[in-house]
């Protein structure tokens, strides 16, 4: 009897301990922190496992709630995603997603972006590094792209004016752009970048893109450490492909970050290997994959969970685990340079669980 009163008391003790307050950027349950886990479709699912099972070996305190994202008819008609992963992410602030299927002209809207405006998700952060060992025709490339999520070309206005002829609004504002360029600025400083690079077409889109650019040249002024030069996208393209070496951090309006992002992408193997992450305020973020759902082989243990386990060291360092990161990182990237357990699209023959269970064996002998 006493002793049960003694345990209960120790184990409030415990507990109360380790919780932190409630201003926190994450829910913390006994030193562990909560991720609400989006599996998405096709190949997500099996990839979600693989991270799940990452993690786990390398002992990452992380807690995940999982939650479906498919899209639900609100009130008013207004599409928005289901109120169970909704609540998941206002408690965590932070989640990690597998592809979602878009529907191509029709429906509902892309959960993807749904997602991205529901938590005001306004910086887009893919970096481009090239893999050791996984050759393409480029070697040394090291850039980060910086994408405005929430506007621009995706602001979802469009109308027919008369017919045959419809119109597409790019909308662009003073405040979401002086906070992407501050955003791209921060980023440079905190991970030892050295210069921003914006991308426009402010020659052809004098005033939308021409704010874009203004906001970006005053946020400049107040970073002098960082080398600012501004250039047009159709040169940015250019000049990747023929020497990717020279960019370091680019910030850009939304589509062409969408696009740019998938041509350097493609200079380290594809978006296969390539992470990203959204990122609001207030420390909210979703970290995901950006390739598709691969329905041709999903559920045939064929998938590369690559993109989504580097989105989700993203996620780590974001939380501030730099150690369990790197660990993940570096047994991800040994196993690649290694090349004895790859899977298809990298070139191997193993399944998506042998490449797994690959780099947690790597995990497991680093401890
Ligand atoms: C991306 C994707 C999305 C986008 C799609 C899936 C809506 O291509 O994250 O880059 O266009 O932003
Ligand atoms: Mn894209």
């Amino acid at each position: 009897m006493a002793g049960s009163v003694w345990r209960s008391m120790l184990s409030q003790v415990v507990v109360g301990a380790v919780r932190r307050p409630a201003v926190s950027a994450a829910s913390f349950t006994r030193g562990m922190q909560t991720v609400t886990l989006i599996p998405g479709d096709g190949i997500g699912p099996e990839i979600s496992s693989a991270v799940m099972k990452i993690f786990e070996a390398a002992k990452a305190p992380i807690r995940w709630e999982e939650r479906n994202v498919t899209a639900i008819k609100g009130p008013g008609g207004r599409w928005m995603i289901p109120p169970d992963a909704k609540e998941s992410m206002d408690r965590s602030k932070i989640g990690l997603k597998g592809p979602l299927k878009t529907p191509i002209a029709a429906g509902h809207p892309s959960m993807n972006l749904l997602l991205r405006k529901t938590f005001d998700l306004y910086a887009n952060v893919r970096p481009c590094v090239s893999i050791e060992g996984y050759k393409t025709p480029y070697t040394d490339v090291n850039l980060v792209t910086i994408r405005e999520n929430t506007e621009g070309e995706y602001s979802g206005i469009e109308h027919v004016i008369v017919d045959g002829v419809v119109q597409s609004i790019k909308l662009i504002t003073e405040d979401a752009s002086r906070r992407i360029a501050e955003y791209a600025f921060e980023y440079a400083r905190n991970n030892q970048r050295t210069s921003v690079t914006a991308v426009h077409k402010a020659n052809i889109m004098r005033m939308s893109d021409g704010l874009f650019l203004r906001k970006c040249r005053e946020v400049a002024e107040n970073y002098k450490d960082i080398k600012f030069t501004e250039m047009y996208l159709d040169t940015v393209c250019l000049n990747m492909v023929q020497d990717p070496t020279q960019f370091d951090v680019l910030v850009m309006p939304n589509l062409y970050g969408d696009i740019l992002s998938d041509l350097c992408a493609g200079l380290i193997g594809g978006l296969g290997v390539t992470p990203s992450g959204n990122i609001g305020a207030n420390g909210v973020a979703i970290f995901e994959s950006v390739h598709g759902t691969a329905p041709d082989i999903a559920g045939l243990d064929m998938a590369n969970p690559t993109a989504l386990l580097l989105s989700a060291v993203m996620m780590l360092r974001h939380m501030g685990l730099h150690d369990y990161g790197n660990k993940i990182q570096t047994a991800c990237f040994d196993t690649i340079r290694d090349k004895k357990v790859l899977t298809k699209d990298l070139g191997g023959n193993s399944k998506c669980s042998e490449f797994t269970a690959e780099i947690c064996r790597r995990i497991q002998d680093m401890a």
